[in-house]
C-alpha cells in the first residue's frame, strides 16, 4: 500500500494541450514558422523555454536568449487569456471522483507539474483544496525527466518517494518517476508510454485498490 499520490496536471487532470497549441500557433504565425497539431505532441511535458526552442528548430531558425524570453512571455499571455476562461467542465472525466476516492482512503495528494500556471488552473477548476501540496514550475530547477518535481512532491507530503504513486501522461514524466524511485501509472496508450508500470486510458472508473493490486503484482 502506498500513502501518497502525485499527479501531473496537463493531460492527467485537465486537457490544456489545446490551449498551449493555440498560444504557440499564434507565435508560430507571427514568426512565419511551420507548426502543426502533430508538432504540438512534442511539446507535451516540455518546459516553456524548451518548447520555444523546439518551435524555432522546426523552422530552422535561431534567436538570441533575450528575444526568446520575450516570445515566451508573449506566448504565456496568449495562454493565460485561454485558461482564465476555463471552467470545471474542462476537468478530465473521472478526475473528481478519483481524487475523492483517494481522500476517503486517506492518501495524501500532491501536484507535480512543470507548469508555472498550475495554481491558477487548479483555482479555476476549483480543485485546489483537494491537494495537500503543490509543486510546480515555480519551485523546481530541473525539468522532467529529472525526478526533482516528484521528489519535492513526496517530501512536501512528508513521505518517502517509495510510498508514492505518480500519475503521468508524458514519457519524460514516467522516466522522472522511476528516476525518483516511484512507480508510475501512465495515463494514455501503453504504446506511447511503454515504461509505465501500468497504463489507464484516463482516470474515469479508475479504482485505487485495483491499481495497488496491479502494482504489487508487478513488484513480485
Ligand atoms: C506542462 C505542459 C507543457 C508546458 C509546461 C510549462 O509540462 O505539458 O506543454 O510547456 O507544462 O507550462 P507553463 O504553463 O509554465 O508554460
Ligand atoms: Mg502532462
Amino acid at each position: 500500500m502506498h500513502r501518497g499520490l502525485l499527479f501531473d496536471l496537463d493531460g492527467v487532470l485537465v486537457d490544456t494541450a489545446k490551449y498551449h497549441y493555440l498560444a504557440w500557433s499564434k507565435i508560430a504565425q507571427e514568426l512565419g514558422l511551420p507548426f502543426t497539431l502533430q508538432d504540438n505532441e512534442r511539446l507535451k511535458g516540455v518546459s516553456r523555454e524548451r518548447s520555444f526552442e523546439i518551435l524555432l528548430e522546426l523552422g530552422g531558425r535561431k534567436m538570441e536568449a533575450g528575444k526568446r524570453a520575450e516570445y515566451c512571455a508573449r506566448k504565456n499571455e496568449y495562454y493565460l487569456s485561454c485558461i482564465r476562461q476555463m471552467t470545471r467542465r474542462e476537468i478530465l472525466p473521472g478526475v473528481c471522483d478519483f481524487l475523492q476516492q483517494a481522500r476517503k482512503k486517506d492518501y495524501r495528494i500532491a501536484l507535480g507539474s512543470a507548469s508555472r500556471n498550475s495554481r491558477l488552473i487548479l483555482e479555476r477548476l476549483e480543485l485546489l483544496e483537494l491537494f495537500d501540496a503543490i509543486v510546480d514550475g515555480t519551485a523546481v530547477h530541473s525539468a522532467k525527466p529529472d525526478p526533482e518535481v516528484f521528489l519535492q512532491g513526496a517530501k512536501a507530503l512528508g513521505l518517502a518517494p517509495g510510498e508514492c504513486i505518480v500519475f503521468e501522461d508524458a514519457r519524460a514524466g514516467i522516466e522522472a518517476a522511476h528516476a525518483g524511485g516511484m512507480p508510475a501509472v501512465g495515463i494514455g496508450d501503453k504504446k506511447d508510454l511503454p515504461e509505465a508500470d501500468l497504463c489507464l486510458p484516463g482516470l474515469q472508473g479508475a479504482d485505487l485498490s485495483e491499481i495497488e493490486r496491479r502494482l504489487a503484482e508487478k513488484r513480485e
